[in-house]
């Protein structure tokens, strides 16, 4: 009897513990941190602590991180975004990132990463993608085509160039895509017209030639379509009649000719023009 109630009190302490301590970071999770911080070369730094609760931490601090604290009876959280601007690390995008199993959102913005999109990335999960205003460079990244979770993809203000490959034909969830200011060239592939749940595309900025393909007029779920800085071919405007969802469209400096179709005036959102 005693012994019973002895283990009953245990449990019941042990309970007590296990409900009321605040759910933690998983090691392995601080583990991996570490290891992308001492990549940056910010583990030394001590803003960058990694004593502090960082699945709390606010926008006004170094590193914004969100976390799904639901894993082992919600004693254990996980990763699930990461904000990152405007610091200046000059280094490769570290590979450790796809060691955070849960990470969607991901926004390494305004740095000054160099080089190209690791190909280990291609096993995230990622939903959101930012990677606005930094220094990657080479072709478009063949890793970026196999990351077809991507529902948003910003690689804006970078050094990439070459072709767009058809294969971004594979990225069926995106809703937007923002590639401009790069250095692509050639024509807009025709994969484009394959990505049928965009909302926001921008095309601005690049020395892509012309024309501006007609299967554009398939993307039904646009909202703002801006398409600029087309050289080489001349354009006839898409048929917009079908994008009745449209509020922003700016075709700008696309060598379009002839004359302005009548289903424009038909788009009963349409702001910008
Ligand atoms: C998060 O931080 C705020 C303010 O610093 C604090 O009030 C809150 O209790 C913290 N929440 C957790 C779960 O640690
Ligand atoms: C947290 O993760 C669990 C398990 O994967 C999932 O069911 C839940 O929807 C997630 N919560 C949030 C807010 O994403
Ligand atoms: C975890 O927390 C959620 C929300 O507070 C609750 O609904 C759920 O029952 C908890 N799960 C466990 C296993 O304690
Ligand atoms: C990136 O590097 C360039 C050249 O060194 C510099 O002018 C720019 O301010 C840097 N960006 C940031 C966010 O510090
Ligand atoms: C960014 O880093 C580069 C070299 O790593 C340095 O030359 C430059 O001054 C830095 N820019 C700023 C704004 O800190
Ligand atoms: C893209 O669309 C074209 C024409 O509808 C189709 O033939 C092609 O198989 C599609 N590509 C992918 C990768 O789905």
């Amino acid at each position: 009897m005693k012994k019973l109630l002895f283990s009953g009190v245990v449990w019941i302490l042990c309970s007590y513990f296990t409900f009321s301590q605040p759910p933690k970071l998983h090691k392995q999770e601080v583990e991996v941190l570490k290891k992308i911080w001492e990549k940056l070369g910010v583990l030394e730094k001590k803003e960058w602590s990694l004593n502090k609760d960082l699945c709390n931490s606010t926008e006004l601090e170094w590193v914004f991180v969100r976390c799904n604290c639901s894993f082992e009876s919600n004693t254990t959280c996980r990763i699930t975004k990461i904000q990152i601007n405007s610091k200046n690390f000059s280094t490769a995008l570290p590979v450790e990132f796809t060691k955070l199993l849960k990470l969607k959102y991901l926004d390494l913005s305004y740095n000054n990463f160099t080089g190209t999109i690791p190909s280990e990335w291609a096993t995230m999960q990622l939903t959101d993608l930012l990677l606005r205003g930094n220094r990657l460079s080479g072709p478009f990244p063949t890793t970026l085509t196999s990351m077809t979770s991507l529902t948003y993809l910003n690689i804006h203000g970078n050094g990439f160039s070459g072709h767009i490959p058809e294969h971004i034909a594979n990225m069926k969830n995106l809703e937007t895509l923002v590639l401009s200011s790069n250095y692509f060239s050639g024509e807009l592939s025709d994969g484009f017209a394959n990505l049928t749940n965009l909302k926001e595309l921008e095309v601005q900025g690049s020395s892509f030639e012309g024309p501006i393909p007609s299967s554009i007029s398939i993307l039904t779920h646009l909202k703002d379509l801006k398409i600029s800085d087309l050289k080489t071919h001349t354009s006839t405007l898409p048929s917009v009649e079908k994008l009745i969802k449209l509020r922003t469209l700016v075709l700008r400096n696309c060598l379009i000719q002839g004359s302005i179709p009548n289903d424009i005036g038909n788009l009963p959102d349409l702001e910008v023009l």
